[in-house]
């Protein structure tokens, strides 16, 4: 099938390259030509795992192009849209300018018949709207949300837990509704569940599985303060709790908290949406929800600081991880990077050190200090705070090994990731979130 891809970020660019893996005929298309002559030559311009081969497979074949000309779209029977809704500036709303301007770019180029499915994360009620930009081209706009999770984008873009598609309930919804169908085909046969909805429904259920997630890291981390204050040991607490099918183990990591370029923003306008619809408490909890998470960032950073006796100025602090988490270099709203910023701001010599994030951390963080090399970053710090679980860190990192490169056997764990037991047989005073 034919089929372009406007906007090739992080959803965008993994989708193109996917959906050509499995036999389509795709043309990835961004306004940000230096990103469409990266990919086009097969450079991945972020760190996603599969994602160089799968360009080089795409490319080499003839059946993935790149382009910064709406035009090229022309002749695609699905224009999937995969552009970014950012926060506004100054409030919580999602900024929906580039989903408009790409159902808009597209236009003039949709012939009869043609699917535009929405992808982008947008609050319920955009796609109605953006249906009725579309009609009198004779094209029909269904909504068909992305649930994939960075580090795991292209596993999760050709094997979804499920698809869902939202349309309007008449005929040109059906048979839009059958072209997606057809689309995903290898994923449906492999048994993925294929849920039919209207617009609505289909917008919600995005917003609701980040918030549910997000509540779920939050419901953590709000009784690892309990934790702190009984005595109790969190990461414990969430084993136990896990073996309950009813809650399950995932999402019940403890430590600073979620960050990234999705959940943050979308709680805020998943919130303000609901304020607009009138049902603002539905989701006052939202509110609680970001808040708990932001005060683990600051718990850290306390646990860093008592743990140095009160005072981190001058002291050096090896700050292992500045990407928001594994297996990705995206340091946007990432809690990593926010603790490491505020010991800087405390006046401690911080060196932060990450296998895929460096150079996105020091040009958006150039106060910082920085080494690419792991031991680097280690060798005379006063103490080491892991903020992003990379293997790394969490499973290549020993004490020994670690303590043979310090000034100060100080570790503090801000994802749970680390055997506390070993680290203090190694001598090491450890400090976690929510541990005992
Ligand atoms: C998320 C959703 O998972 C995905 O379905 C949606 O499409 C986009 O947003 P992503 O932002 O890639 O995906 O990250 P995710 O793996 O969900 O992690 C989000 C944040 O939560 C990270 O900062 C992570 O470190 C944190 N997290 C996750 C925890 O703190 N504890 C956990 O148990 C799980």
């Amino acid at each position: 099938m034919r089929m372009s891809v406007i906007g090739c970020g992080y959803l965008g660019a993994v989708h193109a390259a996917a959906m050509a893996s499995i036999g389509h005929d795709v043309v990835g298309i961004d306004v940000d030509e230096r990103k469409i002559a990266a990919l086009a030559s097969g450079a991945a311009p972020f760190f996603e795992p599969r994602l160089p081969e799968l360009l080089a497979e795409g490319l080499g074949s003839g059946r993935l192009r790149f382009s910064s000309q709406m035009a090229d779209a022309e002749g695609a029977q699905v224009h999937f849209v995969a552009v970014g809704t950012p926060q506004v500036a100054g409030g919580h709303a999602a900024d929906l300018r580039f989903v408009e301007a790409a159902v808009d770019g597209l236009r003039p180029h949709l012939r009869p018949g043609d699917v535009v499915a929405g992808k982008s994360t947008v609050p319920v009620g955009t796609a109605a709207r953006l249906a009725a930009r579309v009609i009198d081209t004779g094209a029909t706009l269904v909504w068909n949300p992305e649930f994939l999770r960075e580090g795991w984008a292209v596993h999760d873009t050709l094997a979804p837990d499920r698809l869902v598609v939202g349309a309007e309930q008449d005929a040109d919804g059906g048979r839009a509704v059958a072209v997606l169908r057809d689309a995903y085909a290898q994923a449906i046969d492999a048994g993925t569940p294929f849920l039919v909805t209207d617009l609505a429904t289909a917008e919600l259920v995005k917003g609701a599985a980040n918030a549910f997630l997000a509540t779920k890291i939050s419901f953590i981390n709000a009784m690892a303060e309990i934790a702190e204050a009984s005595g109790a040991d969190v990461a414990l607490l969430a084993d136990a709790l896990g073996y309950d099918t009813r809650i399950g183990r995932r999402y019940l990591g403890a430590g600073i908290g979620f960050g990234g370029g999705c959940l943050p923003k979308d709680i805020r306008s998943f919130a303000a949406r609901a304020d607009e619809l009138g049902r603002g408490e539905a989701v006052g909890f939202l509110r609680e929800v970001d808040a708990i998470n932001l005060r683990r960032r600051e718990r850290a950073v306390r646990l860093v600081v008592d743990a140095l006796g009160g005072l981190v100025f001058g002291r050096r602090i090896a700050v292992l991880g500045a990407a928001f988490k594994p297996f990705s270099d995206d340091i946007r709203d990432s809690p990593a990077l926010d603790v490491a910023v505020r010991l800087r701001g405390l006046g401690a010599d911080v060196v932060v050190t990450d296998p895929a994030a460096i150079d996105n951390a020091s040009a958006a963080h150039p106060q910082l200090g920085y080494a690419r090399d792991r031991d680097e970053a280690l060798r005379d710090a006063d103490a080491i705070v892991v903020v992003t679980e990379w293997d790394e860190y969490r499973r290549d990192l020993s004490p020994e090994h670690a303590g043979a490169l310090v000034r100060g056997r100080v570790v503090v764990d801000g994802r749970s990731c680390l055997d506390a037991a070993a680290w203090r047989a190694a001598g090491w005073q450890y400090h976690g979130l929510g541990r005992r």
